[in-house]
């Protein structure tokens, strides 16, 4: 038996507009809080491939484009697209209500 989800609220939707993200850091949990065309979506903030830091990337429709090598995940899948990233980056479930975003944690 599981028990009830929780949800862990990290921002309000007016505080990333579109095509931007924001690094939310929340229990421990450093994310990246992405909006695609008024669709939100987290991620791990942490590149998978190095130091990187995916909110300082840049979101070039569904993909982010690490700062530190140019390389790339799709931020609705996490999967890792372009070279040198190897290793995909974890996503979470992601709701928006009531103008705010969580994440089932
Ligand atoms: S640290 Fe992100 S591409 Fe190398």
């Amino acid at each position: 038996m599981s028990g009830p989800c929780k949800y862990l609220a990290l921002c309000q939707a007016s505080d990333v507009a579109p095509g931007k993200v924001i690094k939310v850091e929340k229990e421990g949990l450093t994310l990246a809080v992405f909006n695609i065309d008024g669709e939100f979506f987290v991620t791990d903030d942490a590149c998978t491939h190095g130091p990187g830091s995916l909110s300082e990337g840049e979101v070039d429709g569904d993909l982010v484009e690490c700062d530190f090598h140019n390389g790339a995940f799709n931020i609705r899948t996490g999967e890792a697209v372009v070279a040198p990233c190897m290793i995909p980056i974890k996503t979470y479930k992601t709701l928006q209500e009531a103008g705010a975003i969580s994440i089932e944690a």
